[in-house]
């Protein structure tokens, strides 16, 4: 699709694919001909804009001025100096997981670890008391749950229990927000309740977007890694260090990126690989296959984890480039390191493979270990 039709009209869908790596940067770096805005986008429910929802303004939602006004206030906090400072903490975290995990000899990877360490990390950060933990967790799921099947009754049951978690969990902010108002402590909602120029849906917004942008995406990084690995019969070289752990995870981030597609709008009519995409058109961006590009890549197909530079854009780029990709980098890290050297062995059984949909990863991911 790369090479035969790099830039097509998809009639059902209603959008325009974009496969090629310098097409998609060039989509993401041009905030002028092509908006983030999703509001301009007809008919579709974005996450945030369920019914009786006030559609929450957040960076990732809108183009400069208005992104880097809701962006420039938490921007220090996740530069490479403050994420080397929260390093020791994560390490602790990730300790503590999988000291629970000791005496196990199977446990699913996905479930108990992959997925509960970003979401105890962000808590961490945002400065949520341990108690609540378990809670949050709950609503970060909900927030992001997927129907089982395509019944009616079935998207009504999930759609129902998002907005349910979205209620509880934007009331549950507000007040942490307004309570730590003044407050000189260095957690991510203090910091946010005490910024000015913020509205109080802004705030909210923020602290929801955090929880929802690095935890899926993590722990899919986490559990493409191990199934890479193993798949490749690589975990031993990257246990003894023959393999670089930060070129292993940059080069499955490539090779699997966790989102595969974002959405832009064209604001204006834009020439686009010989393409005349109209003010207007929605325009897919498919990331995974940017990454696969033989014009960018060599042996795109192959996991290469000595690739070096390894241009990827899985966290994007522009001025939405990620503002997560240094933790959760560092979260990769430490994770593989620790996981590594807490088990000699770690058997993945990649007989059942099953990637979610969407946002790619695997659902569960067993493994014996010793
Ligand atoms: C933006 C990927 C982890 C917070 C993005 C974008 C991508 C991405 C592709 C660009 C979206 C766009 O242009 O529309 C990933 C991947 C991750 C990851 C693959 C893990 C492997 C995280 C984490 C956080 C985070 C841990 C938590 C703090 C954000 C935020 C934005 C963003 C707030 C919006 C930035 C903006 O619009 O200015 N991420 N992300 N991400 N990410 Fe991540």
């Amino acid at each position: 699709m790369r090479r035969e039709a790099p830039v097509r009209f998809d009639e059902r869908r209603e959008t325009w694919d974009v496969f090629r790596y310098e097409d998609v940067n060039r989509v993401l770096k041009d905030h002028d001909a092509f908006t983030a805005n999703r509001s301009l986008e007809d008919g579709e429910s974005s996450g945030n804009r369920e019914e009786g929802m006030p559609m929450l303004q957040t960076m990732i939602t809108t183009d400069p001025p208005e992104q880097i006004r809701l962006r420039e206030f938490v921007n220090e906090r996740f530069q490479p100096g403050s994420i080397r400072e929260y390093q020791p903490r994560v390490k602790e975290l990730t300790k503590d997981l999988l000291d629970d995990l000791e005496d196990e000899e199977q446990f699913d990877f996905a479930d108990e670890f992959a997925a509960p360490l970003p979401v105890i990390v962000i808590a961490e950060l945002l400065g949520i008391p341990a108690d609540r933990r378990d809670q949050f967790k709950e609503w970060s799921d909900a927030l992001v749950a997927r129907p089982a099947d395509d019944t009616q009754a079935e998207m009504q049951r999930v759609q129902q229990e998002r907005h349910q978690a979205q209620q509880e969990m934007g009331g549950y902010f507000a007040k942490l927000l307004a309570e730590r108002q003044g407050g000189a402590d260095d957690d991510l909602i203090t910091l946010a309740a005490n910024t000015e120029g913020l509205s109080r849906g802004e705030k909210i917004g923020f602290c929801m977007l955090l929880l929802l942008a690095g935890n899926i995406t993590t722990t899919n990084l986490l559990t493409n890694a191990i199934w890479s690995l193993e798949e490749q019969e690589l975990t031993d070289a990257v246990r003894t260090g023959e393999i670089n752990h930060n070129q292993a995870i940059e080069e499955v981030l490539r090779y699997r990126s966790p989102i595969q597609s974002l959405k832009r709008i064209a604001v204006a009519d834009v020439e686009l690989n010989g393409r005349h995409i109209q003010a207007g058109d929605v325009v897919t961006l498919w990331l995974g296959a940017a990454n696969r590009d033989s014009e960018t890549f060599d042996s795109p197909e192959e996991f290469r984890p000595e690739r070096k530079p390894n241009r990827h854009i899985a966290f994007g780029t522009g001025v939405h480039f990620c503002l997560g990709a240094h933790l959760a980098r560092m979260e990769a890290d430490v994770a593989l390191k620790q996981l590594l050297d807490r088990f000699e062995r770690l058997d993945a059984d990649l007989s059942d493979i099953r990637p979610l949909s969407g946002l790619y990863g695997l659902e569960s991911l067993p493994c014996e270990v010793s």
